[in-house]
């Protein structure tokens, strides 16, 4: 197949984050992707998942959206909620900065930016953030 998609909307529950890991890894798998960058695609979506249910959502509650597709170069993932937002996306991308620094490391969005090739995160403070992640599917070897 040359081009496919899928989209998922989920509530902001703590089980839904190891659901979308691994769905998409699932569809992921329909492309030649080695297991390790599987793996890589898995801890990217399961990273900006939990920061959509612990950081967007918090206490409250919410919806996530996963949309999936991908093209013959390229796949990509895009996660979004309707919580929070951030207020300084460069100083959230810093590898070890955390608005909870007696829980979490800091690490989740340094880890995506580690194993996707291209990323960017949009976020309205108030409103909702969503962070787009793709990765290059690299041409079978001979
Ligand atoms: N979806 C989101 N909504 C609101 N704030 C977010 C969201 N994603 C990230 N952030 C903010 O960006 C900061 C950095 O995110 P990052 O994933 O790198 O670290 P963390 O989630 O705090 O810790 P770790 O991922 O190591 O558990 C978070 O502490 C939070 O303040
Ligand atoms: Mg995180």
């Amino acid at each position: 197949m040359d081009a496919n998609w899928m989209k998922l909307e989920f509530p902001s529950e703590s089980v839904n984050v190891q659901f979308a890991r691994t769905t998409v890894a699932i569809f992921a798998s329909q492309l030649d992707f080695t297991l390790e960058e599987i793996e890589e695609i898995k801890v990217a979506v399961s990273e900006a998942v939990s920061n959509s249910v612990i950081h967007g959502y918090s206490a409250s509650h919410g919806n996530v959206i996963m949309k999936v597709k991908y093209t013959p170069t390229q796949f990509t993932v895009s996660v979004e909620d309707f919580g929070r937002g951030i207020s300084d996306i460069v100083q959230a991308q810093e590898s070890g900065y955390t608005t909870i620094p007696e829980e979490r490391m800091g690490i989740g969005l340094y880890f995506i930016q580690e194993y996707m090739d291209e990323v960017s995160l949009h976020s309205e403070v108030g409103k909702g953030t969503k962070i787009v992640m793709v990765k290059t599917v690299k041409p079978i070897q001979g």
